[in-house]
């Protein structure tokens, strides 16, 4: 105990305080809702075309959360809580969804039988394969090809053997006019001797058009997350192969064991690492002082809405004050590596205070297992329907083991989340839109541009309890609600 006592814990203490405790000034403006650009950096590497992030857990991510938030310009984390071969087969999922060139085409020898070829096809939900004799293309085989053809034949006897090919380096635009030009759907990518380099697809350039604002990589791949234990280097070795950002997945970072792992995993894998949870600066500090390689900080501690650490344990640092506190560490050390504030972000208003405070992003899972492409079971209350949403500290995901690390060891007997149901909003979609919408007339208010403007314009402001009440409707009865609450 140093000489000042007891009451020095808390006589230069911060209030930790939360969402629900600030305002946004509306501020001088000359931006209208419509003109606000959302694209931000997620991680060292990467950047998205919107700041939101959807949490890597069981009843939130999996590959078609991942894909549908990257088609709408967010990023998925694809959940943990499964085996390292299960998450890998689902970020190569979301990785192989869309590309502008297909590097890794799967192919057929002439000699093959109609019965494999088509067989093939249904394995990996494709529509033709290009013939190949060694590295060289010798023909293509379309679904039309096979439909009716007798399956005992060889792949040489119904394969279309005049192909139209384009040269391995052709663009989009000019795969495009030879796409047209001869009304095929597929378009081989050769060399000068004839091997095989790539295939493009008329689908793949559709589904670009279709999604202009996605969040895409360098070959036009979707961007995927993947959830990692500080622990499992293995697991880290194997994601890295295929995704593009990897997320550690614990309560508590900042914790001597966890840095000696991660000291080794950070130096072993070349994927951008985001590290977290922390919710200090100190923690911060000791990242940017003791860690070498990491590439974002995932901030916020026990704010989650379906969380009970900070209940059960009186440890937490609210996603608010935990922002602001890492936000400071990183402008005292110059870092310009990226925030994403998670947990405890109820819609656009709370998502708009954490991007004031300095973070880049946000991490959200109760919002996102609202919708459709959330992998929780969808059921019906009292006529209204819900989707399932469960903390990974809830006694049923960790009774799946995975997870159960993401506690301290203590919890594995004590439980630090609760399992329950959010009101279903249908399309993913519809609550993206929600949140741009939100998000673009809030910086509107706050006269910002640009999520960096935001950092330097905006300002914040306390609210009471009473305020927070008149903030809300008030007065009025509304439809969803029972007379006696007016
Ligand atoms: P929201 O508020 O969007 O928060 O539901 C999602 C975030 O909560 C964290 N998380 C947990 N925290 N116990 C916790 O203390 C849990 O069981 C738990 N499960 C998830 C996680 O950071 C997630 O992104």
């Amino acid at each position: 105990m140093s000489e000042k006592g007891f009451r020095a814990k808390f006589k230069d203490s911060d209030v930790a305080v939360t969402f629900r405790d600030l305002i946004l000034l509306p501020g001088w403006t000359e931006v209208e809702p419509n003109q606000v650009q959302l694209s931000t950096q997620v991680s060292l590497k990467h950047s998205i075309n919107i700041p939101l992030v959807s949490s890597p857990m069981d009843t939130v991510t999996e590959s078609e959360m991942a894909i549908g938030l990257a088609r709408l310009g967010g990023l998925g984390v694809i959940h943990r809580n499964c085996t390292a071969e299960e998450e890998f087969e689902m970020a190569k999922k979301v990785k192989r969804a869309e590309s502008l060139v297909i590097k890794e085409v799967i192919t057929i020898s002439p000699d093959s039988t109609v019965k494999y070829a088509t067989e093939l096809m249904q394995k990996h939900n494709i529509s033709g394969l290009p013939v190949v004799q060694g590295e060289h293309l010798v023909g293509i085989l379309t679904g039309r090809d096979v439909r009716f053809a007798d399956s005992n034949l060889l792949t040489s006897d119904v394969m279309t053997k005049k192909v139209i090919t384009a040269p391995a380096e052709t663009n989009i635009e000019g795969a495009k006019e030879i796409l047209h030009k001869h009304r095929v759907e597929k378009l081989p990518l050769i060399d000068k001797e004839g091997r095989l380099k790539g295939l493009m697809t008329i689908k793949d350039i559709l589904q670009r058009g279709r999604f202009p604002n996605a969040a895409r990589d360098e070959n036009g791949q979707l961007l995927c997350g993947a959830a990692v234990s500080p622990f499992d280097l293995r697991r880290a070795k194997k994601l890295s192969e295929v995704a593009d950002i990897l997320v550690i997945d614990v309560a508590h970072f900042h914790n001597a064991n966890v840095f000696s792992s991660m000291k080794k995993m950070l130096e072993e894998v070349d994927t951008d690492v985001v590290v977290g949870s922390i919710g200090t600066y100190q923690a911060a500090e000791d990242i940017l002082t003791k860690l070498d390689g990491v590439a974002g900080f995932r901030v916020g501690i026990g704010s989650g809405s379906i969380c009970t650490t900070m209940e059960a344990t009186k440890a937490g640092s609210p996603t608010v004050f935990a922002t602001a506190q890492v936000a400071d560490a990183l402008r005292t050390y110059g870092s310009k590596l990226p925030i994403i504030a998670d947990g405890g972000i109820r819609g656009p208003g709370d998502a708009a205070i954490a991007l004031s405070l300095g973070a880049s992003a946000v991490m959200m899972g109760n919002i996102f297992a609202r919708s459709k492409e959330a992998p929780g079971t969808l059921i019906t209350i009292g006529g209204r329907y819900y989707k399932q949403y469960r903390g990974m500290g809830s006694p049923s995901a960790m009774a799946k083991r995975f997870s159960s690390d993401r506690y301290a060891q203590p919890s594995k007997g004590l439980p630090e989340g609760v399992e329950g149901w959010v009101p279903y909003k249908g399309e993913l979609s519809v609550v993206v839109q929600e949140m741009v919408a939100g998000l673009q007339a809030s910086m509107g208010y706050a006269g910002a541009r640009t999520i960096p403007e935001l950092w330097e314009k905006s300002k914040l402001a306390g609210i009471t309890n009473s305020g927070a009440e008149e903030a809300r409707p008030h007065d009025v009865l509304l439809p969803s609600e029972s007379p006696e609450r007016v």
